[in-house]
């Protein structure tokens, strides 16, 4: 089964972007993965094409029309479709490489990219789309957080990263960050590579970076640690 993406953007000429490049581009390319950029603006239905208005309330900006965006939607994802609806927005859940797996389980997602000040809330209601944040910094637009879930997810895909084992041992999947990495020259500016992974000792090894990781991520991601659970991500969203 394959990932099919459906991005609902007003900048649909920014996919697949850097995405067909390199491992995501091979997963394109054998068709393990589909982009499909939809504009937005083609659901306009005046003669402008307008796609947003002035906020209820007052305030700067413009809003996404919901009746435009549930058009859009309603035309790429029928009744049926099994694919999950998200939207990319700086209030969203942050994302984890917990959801990230899911969505590469899953047949797939239809993608909004918010733009303007935000998107009508009564279309984010009455289509179930689910917010989703990259981080605690706002982008000009959803398009970027796009970009960067679906690289996330495709090279998660079954058969898309060249050594099964990478992956496994990286930074999250143990919901630790990971250790430091070295290679030759053995002597680098007069610093050596640690000499217990010179040392032939697997178990010796192992310790080592599992000590490094609780390390690191004790001095910078303390919040990944038991004990620490702010009600941060959406794993530990509480349920609807
Ligand atoms: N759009 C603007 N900022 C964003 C963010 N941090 N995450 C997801 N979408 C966004």
């Amino acid at each position: 089964m394959s990932f099919r993406a459906t991005v609902l953007t007003l900048y649909p000429e920014m996919f697949p972007g850097h995405l067909g490049q390199s491992l995501a581009g091979r997963a394109l390319e054998r068709g393990d993965a589909a982009i499909e950029p939809v504009n937005i603006r083609d659901f306009a239905t005046d003669r402008h094409r307008s796609v947003d208005d002035t906020p209820a309330g007052g305030g700067a900006g413009m809003v996404l029309r919901p009746d435009i965006l549930a058009t859009a939607i309603d035309a790429v994802s029928p009744v049926g479709d099994p694919r999950p609806r998200l939207l990319m927005s700086p209030r969203g859940r942050p994302l984890t490489q917990a959801r990230v797996r899911a969505l590469a389980e899953g047949p797939g997602a239809v993608i909004v990219c918010g733009r303007f000040e935000g998107v009508d809330q009564r279309v984010i209601d009455a289509r179930d789309l689910e917010e989703v944040s990259i981080g605690d910094y706002v982008l000009s637009g959803g398009e970027p957080a796009a970009l960067i879930l679906l690289d996330a997810v495709i090279r998660v895909l079954p058969g898309v990263m060249g050594n099964a084992q990478s992956g496994t041992h990286e930074s999250f999947e143990d919901g630790l960050l990971e250790h430091p990495h070295y290679t030759r020259p053995q002597l680098f500016e007069g610093r050596a590579i640690p000499e217990v992974l010179t040392s032939g000792n697997h178990k010796a090894i192992e310790d080592w970076r599992a000590a490094q990781s609780l390390a690191l991520t004790r001095a910078r991601r303390p919040d990944l640690l038991p004990g620490d659970k702010p009600d941060r991500t959406a794993a530990r969203q509480p349920a609807k």
